[in-house]
């Protein structure tokens, strides 16, 4: 990552940090970008000793809200959050994006549609007319059903691979013990109709597509100044 992405994913992550009241309720996202957030969230409890709690999206985030001070509920007890915040993949004109670089997208989106607010958190790298030219969608698939998720990727256009670990062999194991396949279309001109027909499949869990959920998107600029996108 360059210095100058850096600072456009410090600026968001201080931006956010800077958005959360003591007593609310968070979901706490998964990410380079949602780590530095996570970071200054930390900074503002031990200064001010606000009283937040939240639900972490992975065992990444829960790992890193606990280093950094963050006390950790669970949707059980907390069905209802104030706010979640998480990066983010790509992100169209109509805030629809795709997540799951990191392999999370599953829990964040049971995060995020738990919140009352959805701030996602990207540098301009991120913003594209249309979902699927930059990155892969993740589409998160119980093992035994990985072949048949591919034909049906494949009749939607994507040619895909089942994603593979860096410093494991094998498949890469999602924090639900599934694999992930990563479907590389040339563009997705129909989201719908991709989400529609991917969670009819059987054996897919979850996919990266997050449809009208993004309430704000915060974009960092390399001169360390914010952008605030909100829908209405
Ligand atoms: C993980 C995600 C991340 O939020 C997304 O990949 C953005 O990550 P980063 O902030 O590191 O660019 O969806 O599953």
């Amino acid at each position: 990552m360059s210095e100058l992405q850096q600072a456009a994913k410090r600026a968001v992550g201080k931006h956010v940090a800077s958005m959360i009241e003591s007593g609310m309720r968070l979901g706490i996202g998964t990410g380079s970008t949602a780590a530095l957030a996570i970071e200054e969230l930390g900074i503002r409890v031990r200064n001010e000793g606000l009283d937040i709690a939240g639900v972490a999206t992975s065992f990444s985030a829960e790992r890193l809200a606990r280093e950094h001070g963050i006390r950790l509920t669970t949707l059980d007890e907390t069905p209802r959050l104030d706010l979640a915040f998480d990066g983010a993949d790509e992100v169209d004109p109509d805030f629809n994006l795709i997540k799951g670089r990191g392999a999370a997208q599953t829990r964040e989106k049971i995060v995020a549609a738990q919140a009352a607010k959805f701030v996602v958190l990207i540098d301009e790298s991120k913003m594209v007319d249309k979902l699927g030219t930059r990155m892969p969608l993740p589409v998160e698939v119980v093992p035994m059903a990985a072949v048949p998720v591919m034909q049906v990727l494949s009749s939607l256009g994507a040619d895909s691979e089942i994603r593979m670990g860096l410093k494991k062999d094998g498949p890469v194991v999602s924090d639900q013990g599934m694999w992930i396949i990563d479907a590389r279309f040339e563009e997705i001109t129909d989201p719908e109709h991709v989400n529609r027909r991917l969670l009819m499949t059987p054996g897919v869990v979850d996919h990266g597509l997050f449809l009208g959920m993004a309430t704000t998107v915060l974009v960092g600029r390399s001169d360390g100044k914010v952008d605030v996108l909100t829908r209405d």
